[in-house]
Order: C-alpha cells, then structure tokens, then sequence
C-alpha cells in the first residue's frame, strides 16, 4: 500500500502536458482559437484533483472510505476510527491547515505521510477532503 514519492508521480497525471498543450493552442498552432487563459488554470485545478482523487483511493480509503465516510475496510479495527469528512461538524471544525498538518505529521493510528507526498499533493488532497463535506456557505 506504502507507495513512494517517486512512485505516485510516475503514475498520475501531472499538469505540464496540458499547460504546454494549452499555451501551444493559446499561440495559435492550429489555428483554433484558444480558450481565455483562464481556462487554462482551470485545466491545471481539474488535473489536480483526478490527481487527489487517485492518491486517495490508494492511499487513504482503506481507512477513510472510499468517498470519505470513515468506513474503508481496515476503518473498525481502529482505535480512535475514522472521522467522517462528510459530517458537517468535521468540516467546520478544523481548518485546511489543521488538515495538512494531520496529513503531513499523522495522527496516531494514522501514519505521517510528509515523506511520500509532495506539499501540492497534501493541498490538493485537503481541497479534496473539502469537497466531501457540505457545501460551504460563504461567511
Ligand atoms: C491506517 C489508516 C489510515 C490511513 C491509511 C489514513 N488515515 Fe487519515 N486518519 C485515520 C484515523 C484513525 C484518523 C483519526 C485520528 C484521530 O482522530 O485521532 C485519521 C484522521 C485524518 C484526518 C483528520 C485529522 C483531524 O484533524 O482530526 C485527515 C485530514 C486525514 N486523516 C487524512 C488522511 C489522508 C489524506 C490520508 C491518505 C493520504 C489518510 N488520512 C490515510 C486513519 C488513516
């Protein structure tokens, strides 16, 4: 299950294809006029979420489900279990640094990841907790 560093990045997708992709078209390669630059970073925040959702799925839903629920198979034999990133008062009570810090150092039985994954893929990964939690209303 422990997958390297190096092993995550040889296996997702990363965003420079479709950034060079994007800024060749915004030159006018094929004449096809491009999309406002703003598209363009779109593009990079979706390739960067199938990115989370796929380093979640391997490392992450045994314990947290497969969509955050806090019931992966390995879930009932832990002690404290899971959270559920569903429930609104998860969500509302930690902020998105308290949830890179829990990813990044661990939080007993859940093991540190800080040498397996890279700072963009711990941010990409608490956008993606995020969005199994309720909409957030804005203040
Ligand atoms: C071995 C099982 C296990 C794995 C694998 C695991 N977790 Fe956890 N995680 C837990 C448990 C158990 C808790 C609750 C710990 C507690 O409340 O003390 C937790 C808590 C958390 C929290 C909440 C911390 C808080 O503020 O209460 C986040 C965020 C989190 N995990 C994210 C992740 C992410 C992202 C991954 C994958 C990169 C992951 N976990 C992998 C078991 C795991």
């Amino acid at each position: 299950m422990a997958k390297t560093k190096q092993a995550a990045a040889r296996s997702s997708p990363r965003p420079w294809p479709f950034l060079a992709l994007g800024l060749w078209l915004g030159s006018g390669g094929t004449g096809f006029r491009a999309p406002a630059p703003a598209s363009v970073s779109r593009v990079a925040a979706a390739v960067q979420q199938s990115e989370a959702q796929a380093l979640f799925a391997s490392l992450c839903a045994a314990c947290h489900g497969s969509v955050g629920a806090g019931d992966g198979p390995a879930a009932a034999a832990l002690r404290p279990r899971p959270a559920s990133f569903k429930d609104s008062l998860f969500q509302v009570g930690r902020t998105d640094e308290q949830l890179a810090a829990a990813i990044k150092g661990g939080k007993p039985p859940m093991p540190a990841f800080a040498q397996q994954l890279t700072p963009v893929q711990i941010r990409a990964l608490v956008t993606y907790i995020r969005a199994f939690g309720p909409p957030r209303r804005k203040p």
